[in-house]
């Protein structure tokens, strides 16, 4: 019988479906050719799995907001209006990620897919960079507005004044971490970090999406266990 790892043990009451339930014939590509690996049944729980995609729909809810508010009449009501609501949503995703990174810390992670021990890193410095990106960016936006004096709104509830005033070179610096520079830089791990999504689900066929998705069938990945 094989060893549950930590994390299993701890989620498997959410999420476990027995290894033999895989379907035969669509077993993972990279399985005939990985050694020293245990098939485990290791996918995210509802939890983490509810985080995730709030956090997708608040990065396209934020994206969205500035794009409107970019093509919005300068000045104008409504140019306001996209801003506050981008700066709120921004406020929620940062919250949502500290809550989200509390939680994994909770439960731990699942067991990377089985790959090499070099796309296993990839992967985990992706991670590390997707979070920090929701942690830092909203820091970096609040710190663009509070450097023009300006306060933040969180959805007409809370004003966060400006802890400091005017500050002209703080507010030229995040016009590069909180200017097109940054935009570049999350568009492009994003793309990252979706393409290998889709990579493994569809070229690897190893199901790896499907550890992400609560209404998936198949919650059975072969898993590495050399890291
Ligand atoms: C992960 C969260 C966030 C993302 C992805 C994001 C994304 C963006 C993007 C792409 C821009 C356009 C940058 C440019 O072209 O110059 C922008 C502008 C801006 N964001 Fe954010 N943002 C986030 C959170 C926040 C937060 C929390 C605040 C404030 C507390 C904020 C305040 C601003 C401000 C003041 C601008 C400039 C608007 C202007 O040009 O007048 N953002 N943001
Ligand atoms: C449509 C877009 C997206 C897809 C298809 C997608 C897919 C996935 C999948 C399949 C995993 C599990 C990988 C594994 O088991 O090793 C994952 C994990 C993860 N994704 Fe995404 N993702 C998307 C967008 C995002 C965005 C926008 C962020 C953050 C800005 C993000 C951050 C993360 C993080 C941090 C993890 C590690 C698990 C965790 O801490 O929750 N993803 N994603």
């Amino acid at each position: 019988m094989a060893v549950m790892s930590k994390r299993e043990d701890r989620v498997h009451h959410f999420c476990r479906v027995p290894w033999e339930d895989a379907d035969s014939t669509n077993q993972p590509r990279q399985a005939a050719n990985t050694m020293n690996q245990t098939p485990s049944m290791q996918r995210y729980d509802l939890i983490t799995q509810v985080f995730h995609w709030t956090v997708v729909v608040l990065i396209i809810g934020l994206l969205v907001t500035d794009w409107l508010r970019d093509g919005a009449p300068k000045p104008s009501d409504l140019r306001t209006g996209y801003l506050n609501l981008h700066v709120s949503l921004g406020i929620l995703i940062f919250l949502v990620t500290i809550a989200r990174i509390g939680w994994s810390r909770l439960v731990g992670a699942p067991d990377p897919v089985a790959g090499s021990r070099l796309i296993q890193l990839a992967s985990k410095g992706a991670h590390l960079l997707l979070n920090l990106a929701t942690l830092l960016i909203p820091i970096f936006g609040f710190l663009r507005l509070a450097s023009k004096d300006r306060a933040a709104d969180f959805f007409g509830l809370i004003q966060i004044p400006s802890p400091f005033g005017n500050a002209p070179a703080l507010n030229d610096l995040m016009h590069i971490l909180h200017g097109e520079p940054m935009e570049l830089f999350l568009y492009g791990l994003i793309a990252l970090h979706v393409a290998a999504a889709l990579w493994h689900q569809y070229y690897l066929r190893d199901h790896t999406l499907e550890r992400m998705l609560p209404w998936s069938r198949r919650a059975v990945v072969r898993t590495g266990a050399n890291g």
